[in-house]
């Protein structure tokens, strides 16, 4: 396969990133296949380029140059798989479906709905790609990555070879995974999920119950589920495609019981919720709230006017301010509740 005539060179990344900073590819290849992305791979390896992928840029800081051959995963396909051998450990209603990692989340979602499988449907209009999805186990209002996969495949860098990774290995928690814990090392081709014909009880999220009681609706079926998150989110979350943004900028951050105590005492209206025994998840919007950043803007960039979680770059700007935004708010929420602000979008390229 002759990949040189393919890759371009100085190709600009403005577009491939939704927080729209300026930035350029020394190399740049769309890959459509494994086979493509071998050859990619071994192009790189023979002219001692550094191999840097990405997937919808929805979750990276995108630096303004950046060396070595960057792939993005075009690998496109969804499938319904059932197969024999499933059956038995497979409920009734089980569905497994094989996505290609180039495949645009939300788009998959809706097709899932169009089916009637449910397991995704709460977590409409997350931007991005389906290979990016298990890196950082995203999720929301109830539904996460790790609930629904199966298997992913992944060419791993080190030894050159395609491998798959069970649910296990893939070590999902909060935002993390083996694929995060490991940056660059793999790169996600396929990923295998198990959804559902019966729907879970998804509805547990108050700004989804406000929704439903709004519209007199009792028990949503999938359909409706995911009409609301769409709602929802498009109420408090700004469209990239409008304002450059990358979701949650911010982790919430998990607290010692203990520690939620004292703060609650201190700050009697703290959001949190239960994470795991002796620990709390508080919510990192509120934080920023309370330090009166909502709507805050310092240049080029800023907090998102109606959910502080969210930073925006209006345009013209750079990932540096960006990130003396985060640190100037990551100190204020640290001099006020002494509690920690870890990003949640992942430097591009990592080092
Ligand atoms: N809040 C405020 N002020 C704000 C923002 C939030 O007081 O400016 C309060 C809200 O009123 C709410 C609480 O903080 O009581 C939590 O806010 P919200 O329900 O909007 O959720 P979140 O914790 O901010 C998380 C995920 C989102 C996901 C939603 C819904 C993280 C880092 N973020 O946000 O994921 O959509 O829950 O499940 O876990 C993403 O990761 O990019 C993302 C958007």
């Amino acid at each position: 396969m002759n990949i040189e005539k393919k890759i371009l060179k100085n190709h600009s990344l403005k577009t491939s990133n939704t927080l729209g900073f300026p930035a350029s590819a020394e190399y740049f290849l769309a890959v459509k296949s494994e086979s493509e992305l071998e050859a990619a791979v071994d192009f790189a390896k023979q002219n001692k380029l550094s191999v840097r992928v990405l997937g919808g840029g929805s979750n990276v800081l995108m630096a303004p140059q950046v060396d070595g051959l960057v792939i993005r995963i075009d690998i496109m396909g969804k499938r319904i798989i059932q197969t024999n051998a499933e059956a038995d450990i497979l409920s009734k209603e089980a569905v497994s479906i094989v996505v290609g990692g180039g495949e645009n989340w939300h788009a998959t979602v809706e097709w899932c709905v169009a089916q009637g499988l449910s397991g995704m449907e709460s977590m409409a209009l997350i931007p991005g790609r389906m290979g990016a999805a298990p890196v950082q186990n995203i999720g929301a209002y109830g539904q996460e990555m790790k609930d629904i996969v199966v298997k992913v495949r992944a060419y791993h860098l080190e030894t050159c070879a395609f491998v798959v990774l069970s649910k296990g290995e893939c070590r999902f928690a909060y935002r993390d995974s083996t694929f995060k814990q490991a940056p660059g090392q793999y790169i996600i081709t396929e990923v295998e999920l198990r959804l559902s014909r019966h729907q879970d009880d998804n509805v547990r999220y108050a700004a989804l119950q406000s929704y439903f009681a709004h519209k007199g609706i009792n028990q949503p079926n999938i359909k409706q589920v995911f009409d609301a998150v769409c709602a929802v989110r498009r109420s408090k979350l700004p469209d990239p495609e409008v304002l450059g943004n990358a979701g949650s900028f911010f982790k919430n951050p998990v607290v010692t019981l203990a520690q939620f105590q004292k703060l609650k005492q201190q700050w009697p209206d703290l959001i949190a919720y239960s994470e795991s025994e002796g620990y709390m998840k508080l919510a990192a919007g509120w934080l920023i709230d309370q330090c009166d950043w909502k709507g805050k803007r310092a240049g080029c960039v800023g907090v998102y006017e109606k959910q502080a979680l969210v930073l925006v770059h209006f345009g013209g700007g750079q990932r540096e301010d960006l990130l003396q935004l985060a640190k100037d708010i990551q100190d204020s929420i640290f001099t006020t509740f002494r509690v920690q602000l870890e990003m949640e979008p992942q430097l591009f390229p990592t080092a």
